[in-house]
């Protein structure tokens, strides 16, 4: 049986695409409340349409929204498989379908004289039918795409109130084109609105704007599909539209100064208001610009995701991702993969952000099938490409802020994706095409990859990438701009190496920059086995195929808190770039302007004198005039007070702060920081205490109490301090894991190194000091590593531990080690940490670029990273010393030699890698903590490179030593 919607064209009864604007022509909201009934299969006669039945045993849903979200059959999360028998454009009878219905009043004054009323869909997932008063008004597919149905006829002028019935089915032939990496979820989960076309309305409106920056003079051309006229009152512009209007004098719109022309179109019938940017996108000598100067693009990949309401995301949870990713110093954003709710791109617009508009499409499933009968080449499906593309360029045309549009993602090749291109060049001329899955590039303006390795962006920056096997692709391609439409995996920990990245971004105007992966994670919040609140990801609604936490890939967490990946990302591409140089004077900070356009006249510069993370002094540096990319070296302030010799660590640092409101953040919001270091701290004098002394089994070397047979910890002054061991596992991150790159966590786990056995080889009592020797190593192999560890008491009731790792790897150890380090069990009680190393936040070695060097202060809970499946997290790196305590000021003191990472958390490294949900921890009532000389490097192999070889934690000799001393 072959249903209406396993068809590989685009529907029935829409009206030609046209583009969103603010009409004063009536619309009536048909969001709200709404009938619904559920069905497991698509083939119910379609009883819903008739007025007369009656749906009062049906239940209620809430439009824009999603069934599954609201009580109905489940969410589904894959990420490139189709979760149905792959044999286009077929589905399979379990097609859950949702039948809805709601009544509403045409207002008064609603069907003036010879007005239309037409009925608009923002979004409905995946097919529908809607009828209006019994009668059919139209089909259509295409989820994040709206479409409009003139309802006119339909309306039955013998009733007050009229029916609108809207079947719609999770599956279809369009599900073939819709295989994001996503959560599958159904429904009508975008703005429904009945719409007045007023006779004589504005048909369509499409603004031309351009900027000539050599004169500063702007281009204005509004097209309508009939008369009508222009208004722009602020450039004194009252025109015929259809017409060049020359403007001798205008302000550019930039994603860094937004500059938004308030504009009227009207006609008889209605008034549309527009906002008009002026601006020029070009490519010039390989160069991606923009008003004639060259843009970076520091972006991300935005899903529209709400943990509550799934795609149905509110107009607050836009805002906030606008305003989050200003304030985080990101100047662009790809809507992957299909065209966002409208109303994000006027955001986009009034706050300034470059957009990579993405038409709705993916067909990556059939990448598993060897790119067996890919639609993207697949003549039967060239017009549903073509509506798809047209539906997204007609809505979206108006917005300043889209400067490319992208065909779709990760649809292979083919003639259809060919088609498209050909349509936008011959529609919208003014944009640059983006696609990414085709290397040679036949139908697009920029080259553009995703998870390219820093080795292979750094040959594309230098254009000496390997070449094309067709010579003339070959040189089209080198000479266009480069761009890595996605990079950077955010999965839990991580990413790493973004600095790396952004320094080649940086070192060749070839590249345009890049757009992370991804701005959120997907989870949704659930109540999980345990009753408590947690963000669901694949599985955990019991699918039969998932692609598990995938899904949980996004710089910041499901309820919009950043995570340290958003802190560092904001850190490394910040416009106002201050780092440190060596200079024959000294240390000193080199502020670079890193805008495109504006100078610093919105910065302040605030610096402080810390000696030992204590301020010692602190005021303002003038802000030097600094054009787009230039730079200076900033003098030490005289005020800096003159310190003597060896007496502390010095640091020099600078904050970079908004000097006035933005529309996106505060005065004195932080951009930037930096920081130097004027002075080493003197080598710590500590005289030798007194030697080890025997009190029955113990042996006291300072205010530790060792066993004397064994040598195991017992006590550390007045705590309890037990298991101390070598440390060697981390409860592996997302990125160790290796999902989509080369994976470490197998190799960890087939050495065993989360199951150490420890062996004592001997306890002495070697002068003042107590040695304890021994062997930590994995069952069933002879790799292992030899430890010594040193106890010597020092100064007044201070005991030194010094820790000697040798690997010992007969037949080799090729393998990075997870970290080197020591780990012990000491009383919840000690539930503060400060010290003096980076921070606030975790660090990693190639992660943590939003860390400086203070003291800081943070109880055990505030030091855990909630990523949403649990992982190896917090860790504040560099630490000098740091102080354990209690509420009652008595805690324990250490001092590291050299730095060392400090992990503590109230569970065990264990339980965090034996579990699955962030809620699922239970707090242990005892405190665990980690002191690491060394960590692997984080890198971002969950989809992507791993760390880069200075990252890597090769086994090697280690020796590290800490001081710990009571504190009373
Ligand atoms: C890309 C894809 C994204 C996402 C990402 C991994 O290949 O375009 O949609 O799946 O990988 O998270």
């Amino acid at each position: 049986m072959n249903h209406w919607f396993e068809d590989f064209t685009p529907g029935r009864g829409a009206l030609p695409a046209r583009a969103w604007v603010r009409s004063d022509a009536p619309a009536l909201s048909l969001n709200g409340g709404w009938r619904f009934r559920y069905a497991e299969r698509a083939d119910a006669p379609a009883d819903l349409a008739d007025p007369a039945l009656d749906d009062g045993g049906w239940g209620e849903i809430t439009v824009p929204g999603h069934w599954q979200l609201q009580g109905w059959g489940v969410p589904a999360y894959t990420n490139i498989v189709y979760p149905f028998p792959v044999e286009p454009p077929f589905v399979p009878d379990e097609n859950p379908t949702g039948d809805h219905r709601r009544a509403f009043a045409l207002p008064a004054g609603f069907g003036a004289e010879g007005a239309r009323a037409v009925l608009r869909f923002e979004g409905v997932d995946s097919a529908f039918t809607a009828w209006v008063d019994g009668t059919e008004v139209g089909r259509s597919v295409g989820s994040r795409l709206p479409v409009e149905f003139d309802v006119t006829a339909a309306l039955d002028p013998a009733r007050d109130e009229h029916l609108l019935a809207v079947r719609v089915h999770q599956w279809s032939a369009a599900s073939y084109l819709e295989d994001q990496d996503m959560w599958w979820l159904s429904g009508i989960f975008r703005d429904v609105t009945l719409l007045a076309r007023p006779a004589d309305a504005v048909e369509d409106v499409f603004v031309h704007a351009g900027y000539d920056h050599r004169t500063g003079g702007g281009t204005l051309r509004v097209d309508t599909p009939g008369p009508a006229r222009l208004r722009v009152p602020e450039l004194g512009v009252d025109a015929a539209t259809n017409e060049d209007v020359p403007l001798p004098a205008v302000e550019p719109w930039s994603a860094e100064v937004p500059r938004l022309y308030d504009a009227e179109v009207s006609t008889a019938g209605e008034r549309v208001r527009l906002r008009i940017g002026f601006r020029t996108v070009a490519v010039v000598d390989g160069v991606f610009t923009v008003n004639g100067a060259p843009v970076k693009l520091r972006g991300v990949n935005r899903h529209e995701v709400s943990a509550d309401r799934g795609r149905a995301v509110t107009e607050a949870e836009m805002l906030a991702d606008v305003l989050l990713m200003k304030r985080h110093n990101v100047n662009a954003v790809r809507t992957s993969h299909y065209p966002p709710h409208p109303r994000f791109l006027e955001l986009c617009d009034e706050h300034g952000l470059w957009v990579v508009d993405e038409c709705d499409l993916e067909t990556h499933g059939f990448w598993l099938l060897d790119w067996r009968n890919n639609p993207s080449d697949d003549p039967r499906w060239r017009e549903a490409y073509l509506d798809r593309i047209r539906r997204t360029v007609e809505r979206d045309k108006n917005h300043p802020s889209v400067v490319l549009w992208s065909l779709g993602n990760e649809s292979g090749t083919g003639q259809n994706l060919a088609a498209m291109s050909a349509w936008v060049a011959d529609r919208d001329p003014s944009r640059l095409v983006h696609y990414e899955h085709d290397w040679a590039v036949p139908y697009a303006d920029v080259y553009s990859r995703m998870y390219a390795t820093h080795a292979e962006v750094a040959a594309i920056a230098t254009r000496t990438e390997e070449a094309l096997p067709d010579a003339a692709a070959d040189a089209r391609r080198r000479a266009m701009p480069f761009v890595q439409c996605e990079y950077a995996h955010a999965m839990g920990n991580g990413p790493g190496g973004l600095a790396e990245y952004q320094d080649l971004f940086e070192s060749s105007d070839r590249c345009m920059g890049g757009f992370v992966w991804e701005w959120i994670d997907h989870g949704l919040r659930q109540r999980g086995p345990d009753g408590r609140e947690r963000f669901a990801y694949g599985g955990d609604f019991r699918e039969p195929l998932h692609d598990g936490a995938f899904v949980a890939d996004g710089l910041v967490f499901p309820d919009r808190t950043p995570s340290p990946g958003l802190l560092d990302y904001a850190a490394v591409i910040t416009q106002v770039r201050l780092r440190p140089e060596e200079t024959p004077a000294g240390g000193r900070l080199r502020l670079t302007n890193h805008h495109d356009v504006v100078d610093l006249d919105h910065v302040r510069l605030r610096w402080s004198v810390e000696d030992d993370g204590l301020e010692v002094a602190a005021g303002e540096l003038a802000t030097p005039e600094l054009a787009p990319r230039a730079s200076t070296l900033l003098e030490l302030p005289e005020e800096v007070p003159a310190l003597p010799a060896a007496t502390a660590e010095r640091w020099f640092t600078v904050t970079a702060v908004l000097a006035r409101a933005t529309s996106w953040a505060d005065a004195g919001h932080v951009l930037g920081r930096g920081q130097v270091q004027l002075a080493d701290a003197p080598a710590p004098a500590r005289s030798p205490g007194r030697g080890p002394a025997r009190r029955g089994p113990d042996l006291l070397v300072g205010p530790a109490v060792l066993d004397a047979r064994t040598g195991a910890l017992h006590r550390l002054g007045a705590f309890p301090a037990r298991s101390l061991e070598l440390a060697l596992w981390r409860a592996p991150t997302d990125n160790d894991r290796g999902e989509h790159g080369e994976p470490l966590e197998p190799a960890w786990r087939a050495l065993g190194l989360h199951r150490l056995r420890h062996r004592t080889g001997s306890v002495e009592v070697s002068g003042s000091d107590v040695v304890v020797a021994g062997r930590s190593a994995p069952a069933g192999t002879d790799t292992g590593f030899a430890t010594t560890w040193r106890w010597s008491a020092v100064g007044d009731g201070a005991v030194r531990l010094e820790v000697d790792v040798l690997p010992q790897a007969p037949g080799g150890l090729s393998v990075p080690l997870p970290r080197v380090g020591l780990r012990l069990e000491l009383p919840r009680a000690l539930r503060t940490l400060t010290w003096f190393g980076r921070g606030p936040g975790e660090a990693y070695p190639d992660t943590g670029a939003a860390t400086w060097t203070s003291r800081f202060s943070r109880s055990v809970e505030d030091l855990q990273t909630p990523y949403v499946r649990p992982q190896e997290n917090g860790q504040r790196a560099d630490v000098r010393w740091a102080e354990l305590t209690a509420d009652d000021g008595s805690g324990l003191r250490l001092e590291a030699d050299p730095a060392i990472g400090v992990t503590v958390r109230p569970w065990s490294t264990e339980a965090l890698d034996a579990s699955t949900h962030t809620s699922a921890l239970r707090d242990e009532g005892r405190v665990w903590l980690h002191l690491d000389a060394a960590q692997q490097g984080i890198g971002t192999a969950s989809c992507g490179p791993g760390a880069l070889p200075a990252y890597r934690l090769q086994a090697q000799p280690v020796r590290f030593a800490v001081t710990f001393a009571a504190l009373a």
